[in-house]
């Protein structure tokens, strides 16, 4: 099997992770409530989380970082508690997924938040003077996707917070978190939401919402915290105001040991890796007749290791079974949670076929990526 689908979720976890899922499941696991040994080593594993994220992202103030299920409940959890009100403006990316787009699109709804999207650019990168020229004094927050999930395309987010200034930005780093060196975004971010089980080697059920001192903010749930446990009302001091719950120890310890794996690798290497691997497989299918790669041009500091494309006479899910069936190679086809991006990119309702690479993804699995896609494309017509 070869595994392009690290954008949906990385694969294979590496075995630091799954010992440390499996060594936490063999104990018991209660942090912050009781007071016994077991008790204050889970507590120990989520601090060692928490620790191991916010050297990741180079975060000043590692209690200001909440964990959460995963960037969905992030986003959703920072868009509800930042308090919109009816007539704020909001700014986002056409680039969103659906986990910015949806709490929007129901925010316009039901309080009449004026939500505009920002087009991108030409070459199909988001500019940070088009998010300046549309700033009015009621702007109240920018909501970007750092990368693509369908181009690949990466958003400047420091240009684009350099040209916002005050107004608070929310980062979407499901795409990038663990994928390139993030380690200065502690000094400049607003708020960084990420997922546990993409780049950043984890187990599913992990992810976690940061946010900087001075901006006011509201839980979306209350209730058990293991602090304060005298009082009706839940904490208001981080993170216990936004970790409801028995935190999830078990995908907490994997979630720690695929950041430190990370770490240790250097995320420099890691990028300059996956985007080895992106550079030769676009140079590999730009020439492929009836092949459009959907996204920023040729190069590839302007990208993550996501490539998508659609192929002259197939559906994307055609291909992407033609793939599986036929060489092995699983990537995801269809419209990948993202409909405004595939409006903006022309490949809506149809969508494309994605091929995302990850860190433990070889050449040969781009070669042999490659050399599927122009053969499927030398038998269109041809088919079953
Ligand atoms: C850009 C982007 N945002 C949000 C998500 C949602 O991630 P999760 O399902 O982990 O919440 C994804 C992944 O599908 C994504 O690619």
């Amino acid at each position: 099997m070869i595994y392009l689908d690290n954008g949906a979720t990385s694969f294979p976890k590496p075995p630091e992770v799954i010992k440390a899922i499996n060594d936490a499941l063999a104990a018991p696991a209660s942090p912050g409530r009781s007071g016994h040994a077991a008790a204050l080593n889970a507590s120990r594993t989520i601090h060692r989380a928490r620790k191991s994220v916010a050297r990741l992202f180079g975060l000043p103030d590692n209690s200001r970082l909440a964990f959460t299920s995963n960037v969905t409940w992030s986003l959703n959890l920072a868009l509800n508690g930042l308090g919109l009100k009816t007539g704020d403006h909001v700014l986002s990316s056409a680039l969103e997924h659906n986990s910015t787009a949806r709490p929007l699109a129901r925010f316009q709804k039901e309080i009449q938040i004026d939500w505009e999207v920002v087009p991108p650019g030409p070459a199909g990168l988001m500019l940070a003077e088009d998010f300046q020229v549309r700033l009015r004094p009621e702007t109240r927050l920018v909501v970007l996707n750092h990368a693509s999930n369908v181009t690949g395309a990466l958003a400047p987010a420091k240009a684009i917070k350099e040209a916002i200034g005050t107004i608070p930005l929310l980062l979407d780093t499901a795409q990038t978190a663990g994928s390139l060196p993030m380690d200065d975004y502690g000094q400049w971010a607003d708020l960084i939401a990420f997922t546990g089980h993409k780049g950043l080697l984890g187990p599913t059920g992990t992810g976690g919402l940061w946010i900087r001192e001075g901006l006011d903010f509201r839980p979306l749930a209350v209730g058990g915290s293991g602090s304060r446990s005298e009082s009706l009302v839940h904490p208001d001091f981080l993170p216990d105001a936004l970790e409801p719950g028995t935190a999830n120890t078990h995908g907490l310890a994997g979630l720690a040991a695929g950041v430190e794996f990370l770490l240790n690798v250097g995320l420099d290497k890691v990028r300059e890796h996956e985007m080895g691997l992106t550079q030769y497989f676009l140079e590999n299918i730009v020439n492929i007749p009836g092949l459009s790669i959907i996204g920023p041009g040729p190069g590839v500091a302007s990208r993550v290791a996501t490539v998508s494309v659609v192929l002259e006479g197939w559906s994307s899910s055609d291909l992407a079974a033609s793939l599986e069936k036929g060489y092995g190679i699983m990537i995801r086809s269809g419209l990948h949670c993202a409909p405004l991006t595939h409006q903006f990119v022309g490949t809506f309702p149809g969508g494309a076929s994605r091929f995302s690479i990850g860190y433990f993804n070889t050449l040969e699995d781009v070669q042999t990526a490659a050399r599927a896609l122009a053969e499927l494309a030398a038998h269109t017509g041809h088919r079953g």
